[in-house]
């Protein structure tokens, strides 16, 4: 399948399919848009190109845009807001709070989850946004600090102030989960999750699963690695890109990880696809084998790949295939993490 697959009579690439995103949840395309690094973290974006990437995911059927109010310190919901503005009904927009850069170190986070925070992030993202409601919005990050079931209960305050419609969560543990659904219905979980990047499936998944939640993966591919678009990220990203503070992208560890790629090549040939494309379709199909609604988020700055990663949700692997490449994560040199802490896989 490639990324210029067409209708027969109109021209104009498919849509993708939708599903129900848990829990009462919102109806999205089953494939998202990742927004972080039309702002930060991966280098110099062109705006023109990216504001056009935006238009393309709603052509392609993509609805899910995800942002948060740490991606360029708000600069990321502030570039959304012309497009939403023109767009508001078509998009499932989903935002986050609880994470902020150490203003004194640009490679520390700072995780913070008290009421009265909250209530200021929702306020600030909601004008930065230009929007009267937020769709989803999730708790970006756990401050161990802070009960989980006093954090989400501010959250159904939003809710019940029509601030927010729908509860998420990232980068919790599936006893987390557990108790902030008690508390309040949780739509969906967004954390790691990829061919290089599987540590939530022994509980994060199936307590997702049990509780009816939708897991939105981020990062599905692998922040490109998968795609093959690069291989050491100390020696060919920009000096400020995120990627060169990720052990797995660097030194020995990205070469070794590199060579990994080999049986996602073999696949990709089966399918006349791109490697981005079998690493796509893998999470994807993650959605029968442990029985809940996935939805991928990639993030692009790109038509030319947003066409592509969309047309990955008409590609399924077969039994051999997925045998083909499941032992990939666990031969993966290096933590998807500098600092592994501030993810789900640390609480365990
Ligand atoms: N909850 C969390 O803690 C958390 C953490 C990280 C990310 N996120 C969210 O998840 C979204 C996706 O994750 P991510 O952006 O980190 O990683 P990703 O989706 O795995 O990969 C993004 C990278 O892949 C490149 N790419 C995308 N499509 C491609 C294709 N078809 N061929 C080649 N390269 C391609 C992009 O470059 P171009 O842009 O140049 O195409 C970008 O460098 C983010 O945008 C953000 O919204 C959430």
């Amino acid at each position: 399948m490639s990324s210029t697959e067409q209708t027969q009579h109109t021209g104009e690439p498919q849509r993708i399919s939708t599903v129900e995103l848990g829990n009462n949840g919102p109806l999205v395309g089953v494939q998202g848009l990742g927004c972080m690094g039309m702002s930060w973290a991966y280098g110099p974006t062109d705006a023109d190109e990216a504001r056009a990437t935006l238009e393309r995911g709603l052509e392609l059927g993509v609805t899910l845009y995800d942002t948060a109010d740490a991606y360029a310190a708000g600069e990321n919901e502030k570039f959304l807001a012309p497009f939403l503005k023109a767009h508001r009904d078509e998009v499932v927009l989903a935002t986050k709070f609880a994470l902020g850069v150490d203003p004194s170190d640009p490679t520390k986070r700072i995780i913070n989850n008290d009421p009265a925070y909250i209530r200021a992030c929702i306020d600030a993202s909601l004008q930065r946004l230009g929007v009267d409601t937020i769709d989803l919005y999730y708790m970006h990050r756990r401050d161990v600090n802070v009960p989980i079931e006093e954090t989400v209960g501010v959250m159904a305050e939003l809710v019940a102030a029509g601030k927010v419609k729908h509860l998420g969560l990232s980068e919790v543990t599936g006893g987390e989960l557990r108790a902030a659904q008690a508390v309040h219905p949780i739509a969906a979980l967004q954390s790691e999750w990829s061919l290089f990047s599987r540590d939530i499936e022994k509980e994060v998944v199936p307590t997702a699963a049990e509780l009816g939640v939708a897991l939105v993966p981020y990062s599905p591919l692998g922040r490109g690695f998968l795609t093959g678009s690069f291989v050491s990220a100390d020696k060919e990203l920009d000096p400020d890109d995120f990627r060169r503070q990720q052990p797995r992208f660097t030194g020995d560890n990205a070469a070794a990880n590199a060579a990994l790629l080999e049986p996602v090549r073999q696949v990709a040939a089966a399918h006349g696809a791109s490697l981005g494309q079998i690493a796509l379709a893998w999470v994807q199909q993650q959605s029968q084998a442990f029985g809940l609604p996935v939805v991928p988020i990639p993030g692009t700055r790109k038509r030319s790949r947003i066409e592509e990663n969309a047309a990955a949700t008409r590609i399924t692997l077969t039994d051999d295939e997925l045998a083909l490449v499941a032992p990939i994560a666990s031969q993966v040199a290096g933590n998807r993490y500098a600092d592994m802490t501030f993810t789900s896989a640390g609480r365990e």
